[in-house]
């Protein structure tokens, strides 16, 4: 062995142990390229569904990849009746089942709303927490709601009502995922976060140190003026994803509703397992600019991954950014996914107990041509693809 390649061997080494993962590849190695592009979803009358909307993607304990949506029966409103649709891949993600609903709202005239997938390793569940009535349209008062899988996606509890133990308040969690914590404080908690409406807007969390059997009122980030209308620029902080950082910190990505101080992402860290978000650690992320809309963030192997729509009035050009720093700075080189019209993303990987699952991520996310809603699709993106 050359001395150049025994010290980049030492170098691959050392910098896997000071990441507390014995991985295949260094970030220092990361070039993500996307390797593989699925409809899962298309909108447009066929069925008893008009539109799909609100991608969630998740891992399960046994492997596999969930693929969850709401589908809209009348038209594309966020108001009106719909279905949980799923779809599971057992390969990666190559393949995926055909669709099915998990629940069913009837009639409903301010249905249910995605939703935060959360996954318990600890008890080996998958949860799936939704809203029903958020917009207080017909209907009163809103419900937080969780139906749970304990094989693998394949079949469902019936829907509990969590509002009995929570209180009741319009609460929309994620849309996105929850977290349970690997790491001190709090290990083992469910995090789940989400928005209010102007009776109590802003993020909340909420949190189970049960494994889903009780939930209590977590960490709040309100709104200025708080539970009062509002206009442009007031503070605002909406739709969200958190992740737990290698620290044990929960970063909270979320949506600035109203734009305030930037058309950009606010950031917000909670250092005590969701109990609190301190106002110490809330900053504007003038490096992700947003045109307001819910986006995806994951924290896998020290690396920070993030995708939104990046541009600062429209929803197009759906982009990957990478960061080494937690999120402090990002890497100047971005994948760009879609450069059309693009929604919400969810992202998610599977564990790193194989090479295999150390190389990818998978993405989800609204895609059309002329509009966000025409379909929901998938992208396996190979983080060291590019190399
Ligand atoms: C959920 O529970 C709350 C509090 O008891 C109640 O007000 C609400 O009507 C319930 N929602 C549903 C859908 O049962
Ligand atoms: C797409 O996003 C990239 C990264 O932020 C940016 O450089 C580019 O200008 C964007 N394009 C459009 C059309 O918004």
């Amino acid at each position: 062995m050359e001395t150049g390649s025994l010290a980049s061997a030492v170098f691959l080494l050392l910098s896997a142990l000071l990441s507390g993962c014995l991985c295949a590849y260094s970030s220092a190695q990361l070039d993500p390229l996307v390797f593989e592009e699925q409809l899962l979803w298309v909108s447009g009358k066929q069925g008893q569904v008009n539109t799909y909307r609100i991608p969630l993607i998740t891992f399960t304990p046994q492997g596999s990849l969930l693929a969850i949506a709401e589908g809209r029966k009348a038209s594309s409103s966020d108001i009106g009746a719909k279905f949980i649709a799923v779809r599971r891949s057992t390969d990666k993600g190559n393949t995926w089942s055909p669709t099915t609903f998990i629940v069913d709202d009837g009639s409903f005239p301010d249905g249910l709303n995605l939703g935060s997938v959360v996954v318990d390793e600890e008890a080996g569940s998958v949860i799936l927490i939704y809203t029903i009535c958020f917009h207080l349209y017909h209907c009163k008062p809103a419900s937080t709601m969780m139906v749970e899988s304990w094989d693998d996606g394949l079949s469902w509890s019936r829907p509990k009502n969590l509002s009995v133990q929570l209180g009741v308040k319009a609460f929309a969690p994620g849309p996105g995922f929850g977290i349970q914590k690997r790491l001190d404080p709090a290990k083992g908690r469910l995090v789940v976060c989400g928005h209010g409406t102007i009776e109590g807007d802003g993020v909340f969390c909420i949190l189970s140190d049960d494994h889903g059997e009780t939930w209590r009122n977590g960490a709040a980030l309100k709104s200025i003026p708080y539970n009062q209308p509002k206009k442009a620029q007031d503070f605002n902080p909406d739709e969200c994803q958190p992740v737990e950082l290698m620290d044990g910190s929960i970063l909270i990505n979320v949506r600035n509703q109203n734009n305030y101080h930037c058309h950009c992402r606010i950031v917000v860290r909670s250092l005590d397992g969701g109990l609190t978000l301190p106002v110490e650690e809330l900053v504007f992320d003038t490096t992700l600019i947003d045109p307001v809309v819910a986006a995806g963030a994951l924290q896998k192997d020290g690396v920070l991954y993030f995708t939104n729509p990046s541009n600062d009035q429209k929803r197009v050009n759906l982009t990957l950014r990478w960061s080494l720093t937690n999120g402090k700075t990002w890497e100047n080189k971005a994948v760009q996914i879609w450069p059309g019209p693009s929604g919400y993303s969810c992202i998610t990987s599977l564990n790193d107990d194989s090479v295999e699952d150390q190389k990818y991520i998978f993405v989800i996310y609204e895609k059309g041509h002329k509009d966000i809603i025409e379909t929901i699709s998938f992208v396996k993106i190979h983080l060291y693809g590019g190399r």
